[in-house]
């Protein structure tokens, strides 16, 4: 299987397009139109400068000119009780629903924390649904339950992930027990 993977910080505008129309295939119940989620893949990755590392990226699988899996990895320093810690925020993970068991998800997640093992991140962290949770236990990722905090968003006490569960990966590492802070919008 190939996966095609680019930097969000050079991605073009038919890539971005093709991705923001297998987003609104696998959440067609949102209010985010194609045109919508397009312009967000745009922006992604203008938060961080040109040189920096790791970089923002997307991992995609493309069948008959149509993309079909994706995944993206925002790095991310967040505070903890025991110092700062370097993660990939794992966000906009998802099979095209006509093309779910046939192990594209699995495959489009581990570029992601293949980074993790590689030592470029110590952690990934990511938001899910308890339906999708045993799909990342699979993973190696396990659920934290740590209060999570956005000290720069206007609610500083308030989490800013949307969902209900929130995942690292890996689960055989130590992890910190205590507040989170995310310093920035969940994703
Ligand atoms: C979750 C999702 C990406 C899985 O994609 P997929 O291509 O069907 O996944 P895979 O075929 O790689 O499945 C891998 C394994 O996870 C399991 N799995 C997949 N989805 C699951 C779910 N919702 N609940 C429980 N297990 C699940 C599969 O049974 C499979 O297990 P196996 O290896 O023992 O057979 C897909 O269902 C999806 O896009 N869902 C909607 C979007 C979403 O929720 N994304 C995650 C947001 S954080």
């Amino acid at each position: 299987m190939h996966i095609e993977s680019l930097d969000l910080r050079t991605i073009s505008d038919a890539d971005a397009l093709q991705i923001a129309e297998l987003l609104v295939r696998i959440w067609p119940n949102s209010e985010k139109t194609v045109a919508v989620r397009q312009s967000q893949l745009l922006e992604l990755g203008q938060k961080y400068a040109p040189d920096e590392k790791p970089a923002p990226q997307s991992f995609f699988i493309r069948e008959s000119g149509q993309i079909i899996a994706h995944s993206a990895v925002l790095p991310r320093s967040i505070g903890s009780p025991t110092g700062d810690l370097k993660i990939a925020g794992l966000t906009r993970v998802g099979t095209s629903p006509e093309q779910r068991g046939r192990g594209l998800g699995q495959i489009i997640v581990r570029p992601v924390f293949d980074l993790v093992d590689r030592g470029d991140y110590q952690f990934s962290l990511f938001q899910t649904t308890q339906q999708v949770r045993p799909f990342y236990e699979k993973l190696g990722a396990c659920v934290i339950d740590n209060p999570i905090v956005n000290s720069l968003g206007i609610e500083h006490q308030e989490s800013p992930f949307w969902d209900k569960v929130i995942m690292r990966y890996p689960s055989d590492q130590a992890w910190p027990q205590g507040e989170i802070d995310m310093r920035g919008p969940g994703y």
